[in-house]
């Protein structure tokens, strides 16, 4: 196999990943000769391993926590998403340099509209958390048309200038969670990191009805919590983010390699892994 075929993940922690599986799962599909494999990557370590990777020949690298902001800096050029994103989770070799992309709100769009069947257009959203997942999510939500968007955050002055910030995108109000108001939402989205501490925000009852979708953009134990809590509430479904996984690494695996991987069976397969390890205790 060559140096152009080489993909990876820069991550800390990485151990878990899953996007060896998934693009190892696209390759046999699509055949495509290249390999994938997760690097731990620490913070003070990352510009210059991102740099060494793409001189030693490696085309392309997904970059999760903690460095999708940190990535920003070491794009030569950002694709207009990921400036809006202002977070990369995907660098692509253009040449000699290093193209930054954001394929986290594309994956989340696909997920809902073509894997799950929603319909944003004209529906009231309600978006939980007002840090880097949301402001990920954003632009993409709101291309979609919906009638409105609020974002509740703890920190009311993040939704805020959130809310500022893409004001010329759609109609958007940033709020706290005491100000989310009595309306039910069609689709309620957790973009918070609450639930990795097993928390749930604290949003009012009164937002949900029994036609409301909930989503968690996390998923298996860290999605937990808030769909346990949506689930209780007496929403209409209580989704996490495994679909949305899938898909932004389709996105990803298609500007590297210029071929859409099918998702539906790659999505199968990790949903009966997850059930199987549950079945196992772990
Ligand atoms: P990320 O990139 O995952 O969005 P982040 O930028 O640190 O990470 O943002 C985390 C989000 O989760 C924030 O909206 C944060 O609220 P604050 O802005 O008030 O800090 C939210 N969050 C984290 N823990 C929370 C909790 N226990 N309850 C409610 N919101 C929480």
């Amino acid at each position: 196999m060559s140096d152009a075929d080489r993909y990876g993940v820069f991550g800390h922690p990485v151990g878990h990943s899953l996007s060896p599986f998934i693009h190892g799962m696209f390759a046999r599909q699509t055949g495509q000769h290249m390999s994938y494999r997760p690097y731990d990557v620490l913070p003070a370590e990352f510009p210059q391993r991102v740099r060494a990777f793409f001189a030693e020949g490696g085309s392309g690298l997904n970059i999760t926590l903690p460095h999708k902001i940190a990535a920003v800096e070491l794009a030569a050029e950002l694709t207009e998403r990921a400036a809006h994103a202002a977070a990369v989770n995907t660098f692509a070799r253009q040449g000699d340099a290093i193209l930054g992309d954001n394929t986290d709100g594309a994956g989340l769009v696909n997920d809902l509209c073509d894997n799950l069947g929603l319909v944003i257009t004209n529906r009231r959203l309600l978006i939980l958390g007002a840090g880097g997942a949301t402001r990920g999510i954003l632009a993409p939500l709101l291309g979609l048309g919906p009638a409105t968007v609020v974002i509740a955050n703890r920190t009311r002055e993040r939704a805020e200038s959130l809310a500022a910030a893409f004001a010329d995108l759609g109609a958007l109000q940033g709020v706290d969670f005491e100000h989310v108001g009595e309306a039910p939402f069609d689709l309620v989205i957790n973009a918070t990191s609450a639930s990795l501490s097993g928390e749930m925000p604290p949003i009012p009852p009164s937002a949900i009805s029994p036609e409301t979708v909930c989503y968690d953009l996390a998923y298996g134990r860290s999605a937990s919590a808030f769909v346990n809590w949506a689930a209780g509430a007496g929403c209409a479904r209580a989704l996490q983010g495994l679909g949305m996984l899938v898909e932004q690494a389709a996105e990803s695996f298609r500007l590297w390699r210029g071929v859409r991987p099918e998702t539906a069976h790659v999505l199968a397969a990790l949903t009966a892994r997850a059930a199987s390890a549950r079945g196992n205790g772990g």
